[in-house]
């Protein structure tokens, strides 16, 4: 386990920064360490009409401790300010026992639109009757992912009755896909199995696709912090506790300023995301599809006080991401970025995802809530123009 304190990791320059964390990793860094690690040529294999590679920074952010483990978190990303956030909160919630993080088994939904049903009621008996024979052929269609110990563990059918295609019945198939993302394997089942879903049911199966609000596959995060670890310049630790209180309470009733809130919680998520092959836009769908479950649109995190007074932050929300599969493999930076985090598995990896995100909604709110966002913001800024204008006399 390499300590992610990285002490003075911000005041080096890039050569030494790149030397310590090749030597306190022991870890061969180099695809890391150059222009993104991707060469035109695997570019050329990933998608069409590719022309180029695109490059973003990526920054490891330090002093994380998640369940009691030191973990170094890579984050791609073009914004000033966010890796030294998420560094920054990461410190101060080190210092009160690190985050909590969980997520759920990786249960993605695949969706199966049922049309020109003359009997919806009867139809949707016959699926629930079936189900035993409809995972069955889930499973038939995808082996590997049985032998992997994923596979299809149920279904659910839902009645859509606003919809103008009415009546209209959606069969859902619940789908463990273990350290992949999954988006493949499900769409692949789903399509093999939609013949014998048109058979038991009588209908016409229409679209066959998973669904990004993967609200069984909840990633989760929380932490506790000693006001004491808050204080800000003139105001003192509680004061920035319950400053930072009344921002969230403003998120909380008002969803032009959740979006925002909700905004700087995604800032710490997608680099990360990003950083290890896996596909934000996925990750946005779901985070703001749940965000609005309610009806109302929310903020994802929540924050209050617990008896000792402590500041206590929690966030969940769904988190289709892999280990394995897709870019994680193909692209050579986030293979590296994963076999920096240590993470074995796809719950693991959203467990601290979610920790990067409550971290990054903590530091915008810190800071709105004493200083305003743009003098942190501005400073960076400025040193990073200097850097440029420096660098290459502009
Ligand atoms: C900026 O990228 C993110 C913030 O606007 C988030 C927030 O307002 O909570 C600072």
């Amino acid at each position: 386990m390499t300590d992610s304190r990285l002490a003075g990791f911000y005041n080096l320059d890039l050569a030494q920064r790149q030397a310590l964390l090749s030597a306190s990793t022991g870890l061969d860094l180099s695809p890391i360490f150059g222009s993104g690690g991707l060469d035109p040529a695997r570019a050329d294999a990933m998608i069409e009409n590719a022309v180029g590679v695109f490059g973003l920074p990526l920054g490891i952010a330090a002093n994380f401790v998640v369940n009691g483990k030191d973990v170094l978190v890579p984050m791609a990303i073009e914004e000033a300010s966010v890796v030294a956030g998420a560094s920054h909160i990461a410190k101060l919630v080190r210092e009160s026992g690190g985050f909590r993080a969980e997520a759920d088994p990786s249960l993605m939904i695949g969706q199966i639109q049922l049309m020109d049903l003359d009997d919806p009621v009867g139809a949707e008996s016959a699926l629930m009757a079936a189900e035993t024979e409809i995972l069955a052929a889930a499973d038939a269609a995808n082996p590997r992912l049985l032998e992997l110990g994923g596979g299809a563990r149920g279904i659910e059918v839902r009645r859509i009755e606003q919809s103008s295609f009415a009546p209209n019945l959606v069969m859902h198939l619940i789908y463990d896909t273990v350290d992949s993302m999954g988006a493949n394997s499900v769409n692949t089942v789903l399509e093999t199995i939609a013949p014998l879903i048109e058979a038991i049911s009588g209908g016409r199966a229409h679209l066959r696709i998973l669904s990004n609000l993967a609200d069984r596959r909840l990633a989760r995060a929380s932490c506790s912090i000693q006001p004491q670890t808050l204080s800000f310049e003139q105001y003192d630790g509680e004061q920035v506790r319950d400053r930072i209180l009344e921002a969230y309470a403003f998120a909380a009733a008002d969803p032009y300023r959740a979006a925002t809130h909700n905004k700087g919680i995604m800032n710490g998520i997608d680099a990360v995301v990003i950083a290890t092959g896996n596909d934000w836009r996925a990750v946005e769908a779901g985070a703001h599809a749940f965000a609005a479950r309610s009806g109302r649109y929310r903020p994802l995190s929540r924050w209050s006080t617990d008896d000792r007074g402590q500041l206590v932050g929690e966030l969940e929300l769904p988190m289709a991401i892999g280990t394995v599969g897709g870019a994680t493999r193909s692209h050579p930076v986030a293979q590296v970025c994963l076999a920096l985090m240590q993470v074995q598995t796809a719950r693991e990896l959203a467990g601290i995802v979610a920790a990067v995100g409550l971290a990054q909604n903590l530091a915008a709110l810190r800071a709105l809530a004493t200083e305003g966002i743009q003098r942190g913001h501005m400073g960076l800024h400025a040193r990073q123009l200097t850097r440029v204008e420096g660098t290459h006399h502009e």
